[in-house]
């Protein structure tokens, strides 16, 4: 299959998204015109040190590429003020100057942090990033934003700084596990809702197909979901405006990964997922959509087998005005008002600085009842 190439348009900063299977076995060619230098720094995590690290130092020996990695413990853990130090200090031992290229090689946690550490050392340098989850494909791993978590929340501290290549190898996702893989789905549903009609119903179709493994499915996926979002960052880079549709579902998201302790309770897109269900019913609630529109949303989530409803969430939740007081702590908070992404229907998301707590209170009081 051939690689889609999709540009993120961003004058200087420009850079391109390769999607398709094999990437990573052309890691040293595609990265070479890139490197002043023939040596790069690799940061990645153990586990996906363990099933592909191989695959990428063998792509540059190659190239006659040099290389260092990194592997830090897996998990949100790693994306800390420790694992940002273990970084810095990597690069600095490798001597990665300015015009070197960092490689961020695994899921969100590692290009955020990785993207960071770049961002910061020596006050910019280049960094690649190979994304090795559905999430960081069609996500993380485009638009620049990368940070690391503290104890007063997650991505409280980071910076805008885009990539200089994604190289996207959709054929990892078939290793990836299946609970791993629909929680990144919920981030691709995410893009036909908030914009896409076409593309939601084009999820309908091929959903499943592209669970159970089809890779053209899969690719087309990524490819729409990165054009989407190469749009909306084109568009407004830093989240003046348009940029903040993308967290659709992520002010109930985020409370609920607050309220079960950031644990394998939920994963993110898990969150993702549920949070897109609630804001189309709220935004039903609020008369802006009609109510079969969010029936058709949790249908296809059922469908596909992902959480859907709070009940999907194993433990128990804090009650209603506890998960609202959490929606207050989100870095989504304007002037102290909540706000949400809302949508008048399938495709056609806005932003919501108005909404009644009263009216999100009594929504959650709701679907916590049919726990
Ligand atoms: N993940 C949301 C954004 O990149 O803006």
């Amino acid at each position: 299959m051939a690689t889609d190439v999709v540009p993120v348009r961003l004058g200087a900063r420009s850079y391109e998204v390769r999607i398709g299977p094999g990437l990573i076995d052309r890691a040293g060619e595609e990265l070479a015109p890139m490197l002043r230098r023939k040596r790069v720094a690799i940061v990645t995590e153990e586990r996906v040190a363990a099933r592909h690290l191989p695959r990428l130092s063998a792509a540059l020996d190659r190239a006659g590429i040099a290389h260092a990695a990194l592997s830090l413990p897996a998990g949100e853990g790693t994306k800390g003020w420790d694992g940002l130090r273990a970084t810095t200090e990597f690069l600095l031992d490798e001597k990665v100057e300015r015009r070197d290229l960092v490689i961020a090689f695994g899921g969100g946690v590692i290009g955020d942090l990785a993207g960071f550490a770049s961002a910061i050392l020596r006050r910019g340098v280049r960094f690649a990033q190979i994304p090795t989850t559905l999430l960081a494909q069609v996500d993380s791993s485009v638009g620049g934003k990368t940070g690391i978590n503290t104890r007063h929340g997650k991505n409280l501290v980071g910076a805008f700084h885009q990539p200089s290549v994604v190289l996207a190898d959709t054929s990892v996702l078939d290793t990836l596990p299946a609970r791993d893989l629909l929680a990144g789905y919920g981030e691709v549903v995410k893009y036909g809702l908030l914009g896409d009609a076409a593309f939601f119903d084009w999820l309908e179709v091929n959903g499943p197909a592209l669970a159970a493994g089809d890779a053209a499915a899969r690719q087309y996926a990524v490819r729409r979901s990165v054009e989407m979002k190469a749009g909306i960052v084109e568009r407004d880079e830093t989240e003046e405006g348009e940029r903040a549709l993308l967290n659709l579902g992520h002010t109930f998201c985020h409370a609920l990964e607050a309220a079960t302790g950031y644990s394998d309770r939920l994963l993110h897109g898990e969150g993702v997922a549920i949070g897109c269900a609630l804001a189309f019913e709220l935004s039903s609630r609020l008369g802006l959509c009609s109510q079969e529109t969010p029936s058709r949303v949790r249908a296809h989530l059922k469908e596909m087998g992902m959480k859907t409803d709070l009940a999907d969430i194993p433990g128990t939740l804090p009650d209603a005005a506890a998960l609202l007081r959490l929606m207050g702590q989100d870095k989504k908070v304007v002037d102290g008002k909540l706000r949400f992404i809302l949508a008048r229907g399938i495709g056609a998301a806005f932003v919501a600085d108005d909404v009644p707590p009263a009216t999100v209170e009594a929504l959650l009081t709701d679907a916590l009842g049919q726990r």
